[in-house]
């Protein structure tokens, strides 16, 4: 597996995999590599004839500078674990070459997308997460890219910036990958104290409580309350959001409503989580 650290070793690596006709997988990520990450490189490894992966902790999607600063990096072990997984090279630039002007003036504007639960609790980190990504696309001119369903609204923005910016990208979303216990795997969880660990699987168990309450024709309103009610028994969980919405515009569900999504925010002490699952109204409920 090779390590690329410049825009000109990228250019002149793709180029020759390119002129081969090679078609690329592009897995971008922010480091601290866990098994969510390596799944998607699997998922590449199995589609891709080149796999990359992108390592870059994005200064302009962090609207908290502490959250920025306390981020945790691992690049030994994430290299170990990405050639591991089928990597066949890590992109991973050092924040003056990804910005040479120290910071982009010219930003990709995530219109309404930008607003949505995760945007109106974190101003500007859809467009931090649109432009960077933007540049990913540009750069590698990669045939598929994967994101995690853990990243719900990310991964929603991600497939419209494609479409809208004309980027001839397939782009994957994959399944989330969680622990024994139900925590959806986070690079954040690693700053958990055990208590705080003990308590973050509240967030799937109201998730699947909302979940299964909707599929049962249950209403809205009904599966917000069981959420809220189930997350407020965990005294370490200060919720932020718990939402559910429709899968794909990502509005309040409406009549018509099938394919829903049911998505939570919280804090536990100073890091933040978040989850989501899907729920599938049958045609007959209401
Ligand atoms: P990061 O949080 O490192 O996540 C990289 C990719 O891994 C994202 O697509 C994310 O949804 C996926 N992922 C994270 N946890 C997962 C899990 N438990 N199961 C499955 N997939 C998981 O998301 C980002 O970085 C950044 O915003 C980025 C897209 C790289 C732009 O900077």
């Amino acid at each position: 597996m090779r390590l690329i650290t410049t825009t000109h070793d990228l250019g002149a690596a793709l180029r020759a995999q390119r002129g081969a006709g090679r078609s690329l997988g592009l897995v971008p990520t922010m480091g601290a590599l866990h098994a969510g990450h390596r799944s998607l490189i699997e998922r590449s490894r199995a589609l891709d004839d080149v796999v990359a992966v992108s390592i870059f902790v994005n200064p302009s999607q962090f609207n908290d500078p502490t959250d920025f600063e306390r981020y945790p990096r691992s690049i030994e072990a994430d290299l170990e674990l990405a050639g591991d997984a089928g990597a066949d090279l890590v992109f991973a630039p050092e924040p003056t070459e990804m910005y040479p002007g120290r910071e982009a003036i010219i930003r990709v504007d995530p219109g309404v997308l930008g607003n949505g639960l995760e945007g109106s609790s974190r101003p500007g980190h859809f467009s931090g997460v649109a432009t960077v990504v933007t540049k990913l696309f540009a750069m590698f001119g990669a045939t598929r890219a994967y994101f995690g369903e853990k990243d719900y609204e990310q991964l929603m923005l991600v497939r419209r910036l494609a479409i809208d910016l004309s980027f001839a990208v397939e782009v994957v979303g994959c399944a989330t990958v969680r622990e024994q216990d139900g925590l959806a795997l986070s690079s954040r969880n690693l700053r958990l104290s055990p208590a705080q660990r003990g308590a973050a699987p509240v967030l799937y168990r109201a998730l699947i409580a909302a979940r299964d309450l909707l599929e049962a024709g249950g209403s809205v309103e009904l599966a917000s309350e069981v959420m809220h009610r189930s997350l407020a028994k965990e005294p370490l969980c200060v919720v932020r959001y718990a939402e559910v919405r429709d899968a794909n515009s990502l509005e309040p569900p409406g009549a018509e409503s099938r394919d829903l999504r049911v998505l939570v925010a919280a804090s536990f002490g100073e890091v933040r989580l978040i989850d989501n699952v899907a729920a599938r109204l049958s045609d007959t409920s209401s």
